[in-house]
């Protein structure tokens, strides 16, 4: 039988069209959104999947208007508040991708404290990409790869300047809400990620359509180039 994925990673889409559908505000839909992340954690957990990454708020989030903002930062702050021992518990570590200097301190101070009290974790990397981008993230390596190795780097050298090293390249990379693109999301990690769309929103996601992306994957032969 075909191997499962051991790195998935998720553009969490179409929680705004989500509650648009409903008649609730688009802050309903985030929060409805967060609650289908421990929903996913919990199933990859019982997959002993080990590692995922999640697109929680991109560099071009920024362009949102500043009340919707403010929103995602407030509900992120309530999902570490009221699930971070249950991470702690379950064996999850968190981990982040993107520049969280740039976030509300009270933000910035949960997040490190959930990656802190997390460290020790090994079942499952969740990686949480927050005022990430690929492009930034490239540009930045380029940058660190520049000043602090001399002369010629090799692709695997170049990836120690990554955000998250250690994260093996995605596997399986799936989309929510119909939409067929990347979004500036993990263009180094994702050369080689077999890609999965799905026309349900992210806050209707549930196990079974994790499932149905990870058939879909074991169904797909790999080749990387070879024959
Ligand atoms: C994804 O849902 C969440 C974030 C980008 C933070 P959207 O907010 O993009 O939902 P739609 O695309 O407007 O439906
Ligand atoms: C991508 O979704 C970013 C996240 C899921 C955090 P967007 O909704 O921002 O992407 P576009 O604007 O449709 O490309
Ligand atoms: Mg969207």
């Amino acid at each position: 039988m075909a191997e499962l994925p051991r790195h998935i990673a998720v553009i969490m889409d179409g929680n705004g069209r989500w509650a648009e559908e409903r008649g609730l505000s688009r802050t309903e839909g985030h929060r409805a959104g967060s609650e289908t992340i421990e929903r996913l954690l919990d199933h990859l957990l019982r997959l002993k999947i080990p590692y995922v990454s999640l697109y929680a708020f991109s560099t071009e989030n920024w362009r949102r208007p500043k009340s919707e903002v403010r929103a995602i930062f407030g509900l992120l702050d309530e999902f570490v508040e009221s699930r971070l021992q249950k991470l702690v518990k379950k064996g999850v570590r968190v981990v982040i991708s993107g520049d969280i200097s740039k976030l509300p301190a009270k933000t910035r101070g949960q997040v490190l404290n959930a990656t802190r009290l997390t460290a020790k974790n090994r079942r499952l990397v969740a990686n949480f990409c927050l005022n990430y981008g690929a492009r930034a993230e490239i540009v930045r390596a380029a940058m660190l790869a520049c000043t602090q190795s001399r002369g010629k780097i090799t692709e695997r050298q170049f990836r120690r300047f990554l955000w998250q090293p250690s994260l093996p390249d995605i596997d399986l990379l799936v989309r929510t809400a119909g939409e067929q693109r990347l979004s500036n999301f993990m263009l180094w990690q994702a050369a080689y990620a077999e890609l999965y769309f799905t026309q349900k929103n992210w806050p209707e996601l549930g196990p079974r359509d994790i499932d149905a992306a990870i058939a879909e994957f074991r169904r797909r032969r790999r080749k990387f180039g070879g024959l």
